[in-house]
């Protein structure tokens, strides 16, 4: 869990389209937003930007197979003196008026719907039911979620009723230009490097490959690009960051490394 406190660390956001204004109306009339994507192509940092843009705290809860509803809601815990009531993430953000992001929400135990669906309509109530405690979210509160629709077994994860309860933006990897700008920006690399990795990336998701799950993201241009401005080859940096983590199959392998090889050779 991350509590961003409002200060003057704005991260760099580069916006691929109309997302920000939307989110900004989603905030102002208290919607929820869902957010679906490929790894890697900027949502987590999205979201970060959005916090502070609109000076809002920030909860952020990976969630994961075994994530239940009381991991979000908080839980009794026993010490000293005693039993004492622990907030989770998500009735902290409730009280405070905070943005709780669950990243990979569609990964969550199923009971923790129970807790997000009276929160993510006009009800906006948290009902604790190991406390009697009826919440009403603060005004500021705002549920975001994530998930990656790429993995097909999760998709079915997410009923209608909960989608339906969110406001839905779709975001894939940059155009070239402006995922050049932040691979330049986020690995101080120079201008034309960057366009070339982005290039190289763009050859590599053009070529579907079997092994391939997913293209590399811009979240790997990156680490390429950093491993290059530190004086790795770039043969070697691509290979590291744009090849070997895509896939164990060593033919699948070489022929990546082809389309690397055309490109920094
Ligand atoms: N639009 C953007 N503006 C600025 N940086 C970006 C943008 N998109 C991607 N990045 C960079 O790419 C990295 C990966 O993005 P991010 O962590 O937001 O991906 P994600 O979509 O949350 O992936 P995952 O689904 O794996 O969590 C960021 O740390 C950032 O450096
Ligand atoms: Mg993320």
């Amino acid at each position: 869990m991350n509590h961003i406190v409002t200060g003057s660390d704005m991260p760099f956001y580069q916006p691929q389209g109309n997302e920000t204004a939307l989110f900004e109306h989603a905030a102002s009339h208290r919607l929820p937003v869902l957010i679906k994507g490929p790894t890697g192509c900027g949502k987590t940092r999205f979201v970060e930007y959005m916090a502070r843009k609109l000076d809002r705290p920030l909860y952020t809860v990976a969630c994961h197979d075994d994530l239940t509803a009381a991991d979000l809601v908080g839980r009794h815990l026993v010490g000293a003196e005693g039993t004492w009531w622990q907030d989770g993430p998500l009735t902290r953000a409730v009280r405070e008026g905070a943005i709780c992001y669950l990243d990979e929400v569609v990964e969550a135990r199923k009971d923790t719907t129970v807790v997000l669906h009276p929160l993510a309509d006009d009800r906006r109530i948290l009902p604790i039911e190991r406390t009697g405690e009826l919440l009403e979210a603060a005004p500021g509160f705002m549920l975001v979620v994530s998930y990656n629709p790429g993995y097909q077994n999760l998709l079915k994860g997410m009923k209608p009723s909960t989608r339906q309860r969110f406001v839905a933006m779709r975001f894939d990897y940059p155009m070239p230009e402006q995922e050049a700008r932040i691979v330049a920006r986020e690995a101080d690399i120079a201008p034309e490097q960057a366009e070339q990795l982005v290039a190289l990336g763009n050859a590599l998701r053009r070529l579907e490959h079997h092994d391939v799950e997913e293209a590399a993201s811009t979240r790997l241009l990156i680490y390429a690009a950093r491993l290059m401005v530190s004086g790795v080859t770039p043969l070697e940096a691509c290979e590291a960051c744009l090849v070997e983590p895509l896939s164990d199959d060593t033919e699948t392998v070489s022929a990546l490394m082809e389309v690397v090889r055309a490109y920094f050779g």
